[in-house]
């Protein structure tokens, strides 16, 4: 890869390290040379992404509900290390946001669940952003990376969950259409030192480990969001790593405040 797009002694803070994305994300930063600093509430089944990289990467367990453990795993990062890059990319697809819960429906969705998605879906990159945004503004360059959501710019039709008890609430559409604005709003207070940019992922199904928002091939929700894909399959995580790079690397850097789209055409139909 040429120089521009090199991520090599970059130090790349990930939030939601533990999770499917978070752990592609991982493994491709290491494999391109950058030191990773890792933050989730479980890394459970992380450490084979991380074989043979010792020295390379730091580990937080942090639960960022809690906003003061939260806080004071920035202030440690910010005092013990320089950060290149921050990536805001933890979200809780639990029940408390609503998600697959009939509590969790437009006519049911009760305010924890929107504050919860709220805390999740935005201020979580909110408050990563104030901490480590603004000490890479103090030190002279720096990007934040957000990982908003195809449905903070399309919504799901309702036939999509006829017969099954998956569903996908009102708060996180709300809250990854908010981190969008945000994205920009940041850009804006944190130029020229900084670049703020969000990339946007369609269905990217995780069909590996067994978690509150993993699913089977043979889903019905499955077989119907597909059909809406132009590209005419679901994503993978892998399918978003050049877009990362893109971003965290000195070749985008001329771009601040953009929402990169990576979802197979699915929401241009
Ligand atoms: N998978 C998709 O199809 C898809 C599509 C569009 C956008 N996204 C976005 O991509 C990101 C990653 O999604 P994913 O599919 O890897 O989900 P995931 O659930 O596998 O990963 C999310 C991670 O966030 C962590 N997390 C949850 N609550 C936390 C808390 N209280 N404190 C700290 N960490 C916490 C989880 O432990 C998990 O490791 C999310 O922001 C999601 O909204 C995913």
């Amino acid at each position: 890869m040429s120089d521009r797009f090199s991520l090599r002694d970059k130090t790349i803070v990930l939030t939601g390290a533990g999770g499917f994305f978070g752990r592609y994300f991982t493994k491709a930063f290491l494999d391109e040379g950058a030191k990773v600093i890792l933050i989730d509430i479980s890394m459970d089944g992380i450490e084979k992404y991380l074989e043979g990289y010792e020295g390379r990467y730091r580990l937080f367990l942090v639960d960022l509900y809690d906003r003061k453990m939260a806080r004071d795993c920035y202030e440690q990062i910010i005092s013990t290390s320089r950060v290149d890059v921050l990536i805001n990319n933890a979200f809780d697809f639990g029940k408390k946001t609503g998600f697959n819960t009939h509590d969790g429906r437009l006519e049911n969705a009760t305010y924890e669940q929107l504050l919860a998605s709220f805390e999740s879906g935005s201020y979580w990159a909110i408050q990563a952003t104030q901490a480590l945004g603004f000490a890479m503004k103090e030190q002279g360059s720096g990007s934040v990376i957000n990982i908003s959501s195809m449905y903070a710019i399309s919504v799901p039709p309702p036939h999509l969950y006829e017969g099954t008890d998956r569903f996908n609430p009102p708060g996180y559409s709300m809250a990854k259409a908010g981190l969008l604005q945000f994205t920009k709003y940041a850009a804006s207070f944190l130029s020229p030192e900084v670049r703020v940019n969000a990339i946007s992922p369609g269905a990217i199904p995780n069909l590996e480990k067994k978690t509150d928002n993993s699913i089977s091939t043979d889903d019905p929700v499955l077989q119907k969001l597909s059909r809406k894909i132009l590209l005419q399959r679901m994503g993978h995580p892998r399918d978003l790593v050049g877009g990362l790079i893109y971003l965290a690397s000195d070749a985008s850097s001329y771009v601040t405040g953009q929402n990169i789209v990576i979802d197979g055409g699915f929401t241009i139909t």
